[in-house]
């Protein structure tokens, strides 16, 4: 089966490579794609098409694995170009931006499968969770079999995964924007090493140093994506009149982290970074690096 890959990120190259190890031809269009997606998807060994639109004719299949605030303009994009098929969106993204997605794909014969992916990319042997919704979930789950991705079934309709995606998230996520905050707060008191070795010393803390570190260093370059997946889920919380003060505090951090990460590139300032122990831009470069390795275990939100 030829299988279309929209795109080769991080974590999109890690479901590809399963697809791929199951039998598929994994496919991908090179069109407005960065330098760094043609390494990662040259580098796995996936198919170039030129545009979506061949990618769109020659593939039975298409998995979407995209930044949250890219999957809807992708998925409008596809349907433009007359795909025919199962579409798998893999991507964290609303629940009601799905179901959305899902009836539009339908009135034009596509089969739309809500996915949502908790855990890291797959690194020698690791395993990480692929929730399926939707009338051909079961057979998607197919696909990955004998991967590292665990499928789990959660029945016929589409949104139910990305549900469950959003409340692990906001759970992860929050906690590491509380983080950062608890940080700054002490940096700016002048009371961070003893907030360290507080949670150092008391074993009841809910913080493990080690942990937190690890967590903020692997988590700050992707503080955009985080960012926009924040603000979806206080979306979600607000269209169930539910307080969404906790997904939008955590969406405002992660903005500002983004304004620094790019002001550490500048050579300038970044207080909240420094306060969660990050020296500078040759620090960047090895979080990155760590983050295309993969994290090791389930420390990193995903
Ligand atoms: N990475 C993880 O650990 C992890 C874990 C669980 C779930 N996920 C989910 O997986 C999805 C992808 O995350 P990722 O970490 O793989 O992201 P990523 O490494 O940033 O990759 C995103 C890919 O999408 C492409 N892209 C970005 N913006 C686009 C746009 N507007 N239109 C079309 N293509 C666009 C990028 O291409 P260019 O850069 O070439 O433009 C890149 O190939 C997210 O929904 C995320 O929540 C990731």
């Amino acid at each position: 089966m030829n299988i279309g890959l929209l795109h080769p990120g991080e974590m999109g190259t890690s479901v590809g490579e399963a697809l791929q190890a199951g039998g598929a031809r994994v496919f991908w269009a090179s069109e407005f794609r960065s330098a760094a997606t043609r390494v990662r998807a040259t580098r796995a060994g996936f198919r170039e098409l030129p545009t979506l639109v061949d990618l769109c004719r020659q593939c039975q299949a298409i998995v979407s694995v995209l930044p949250p605030d890219a999957c809807a303009d992708v998925a409008t994009q596809v349907l433009a170009a007359n795909f025919r098929g199962v579409y798998l969106d893999a991507s964290a993204k609303a629940p009601d931006q799905s179901r959305q997605t899902a009836r539009a794909f339908r009135r034009e014969g596509i089969d739309f499968v809500d996915g949502a992916i908790i855990g890291p990319p797959i690194r020698a042997g690791s395993i990480t969770q692929l929730y399926l919704a939707g009338s051909r979930a079961g057979e998607v789950a197919h696909w990955f079999a004998g991967s590292g991705f665990r499928t789990q079934v959660m029945g016929g309709q589409p949104g139910t995964a990305s549900v469950l995606k959003q409340c692990d998230s906001i759970v992860n996520k929050a906690f590491l924007a509380l983080l950062y905050q608890g940080l700054e707060l002490a940096e700016r008191q002048g009371v961070r090493a003893q907030l360290l070795a507080h949670w150092s010393r008391d074993a009841g803390s809910a913080v493990s140093v080690a942990l937190a570190h690890q967590r903020l260093r692997r988590s700050a370059p992707k503080a955009p994506r985080f960012a926009a997946e924040m603000a979806d889920i206080a979306r979600t919380l607000q269209a169930l009149q539910l307080p969404d003060a906790s997904a939008t505090a955590a969406q405002h951090l992660f903005q500002r982290l983004a304004v620094e990460l790019d002001a550490v590139d500048a050579g300038g300032d970044a207080p909240l970074l420094k306060a969660a122990g990050w020296p500078g831009a040759d620090d960047r470069g090895q979080a990155q690096s760590a983050g295309q390795q993969g994290s090791q275990g389930s420390a990193d939100p995903a």
